[in-house]
């Protein structure tokens, strides 16, 4: 696929290395032109001028910082239409850094202001829970990729651009799902900057195959049919 990435710094740079190693022709723009080739140097991916890089793209990643997404989303032309029809993953978390509060407003996710600000593009909330440095692990550990978004056939390919980089696509449901998603960022972030890790304070949940486990007996049932 034709990925075009908006943004040049560490998720960018990140994703860009682990698309271009699976095989994509991954194109990288920013408001900085030096950022978007050093970027496209460091992973292999190609730079593009910020105003081209996302015309003939098969799928979009939008990857700044919170409040440079009006800026650049305006800078390739989404008010108007250029994305209409094309995915576009959020990455973004609009959060206190440090302290996790969602800078939205009351009930507001960031995904919805970018859907209004690139009206037709078929926004999936994605890619936001796990650092940039997961995906340029030598051997990453297993990862599930929580998205959501509207439509489907979209959320098929953002699956597929998961699994190439070897993380295991899960969609919670419509986009209407996605001030949750950034509200378990926001979460994560607080207690990461508070020495806790997130891991710690949520249920562990036994899974076999595509089944729950669901006691501590199941568990041991399973171990012995395993075994
Ligand atoms: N890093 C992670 O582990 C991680 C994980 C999950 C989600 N995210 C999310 O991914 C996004 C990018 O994070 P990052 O860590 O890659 O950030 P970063 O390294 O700080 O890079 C930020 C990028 O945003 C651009 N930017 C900021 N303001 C802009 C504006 N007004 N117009 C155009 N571009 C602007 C910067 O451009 P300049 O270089 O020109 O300033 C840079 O390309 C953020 O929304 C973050 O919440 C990050």
């Amino acid at each position: 696929m034709r990925i075009a990435i908006l943004g040049t710094g560490a998720l960018a740079t990140s994703l860009a290395t682990a698309w271009t190693r699976a095989g994509h022709d991954t194109h990288i723009g920013g408001r900085s032109p030096e950022r978007a080739h050093l970027a496209a140097k460091a992973s292999g991916a190609r730079a593009r001028r910020l105003s081209e890089v996302a015309v003939d793209a098969d799928a979009v990643l939008l990857c700044v910082h919170w409040t440079g997404v009006a800026d650049i989303l305006t800078a390739v032309g989404a008010p108007d239409g250029s994305l209409a029809g094309k995915p576009l993953i959020d990455p973004t978390n609009a959060v206190d850094h440090g302290i996790g509060v969602l800078r939205t407003g009351t009930g507001r996710a960031i995904a919805q202001h970018v859907t209004d600000l690139a009206p037709g593009a078929h926004v999936v909330k994605a890619f936001h829970l796990l650092p940039s440095t997961h995906w340029t692990t030598p051997v990453p550990p297993t990862a599930t990729v929580v998205m959501c978004g509207d439509d489907p056939g979209t959320l098929e390919t953002v699956g597929s651009l998961v699994r190439d980089i070897g993380g295991v696509p899960a969609v919670v449901g419509g986009l209407d799902r996605a001030r949750q998603l950034e509200e378990v960022a926001g979460f994560v972030i607080a207690l990461a900057f508070a020495a806790v890790d997130p891991r710690s304070a949520i249920p562990g949940v036994a899974v076999h195959g595509d089944q729950v486990v669901s006691s501590a007996a199941d568990r041991v049932r399973w171990a012995g049919a395993a075994g």
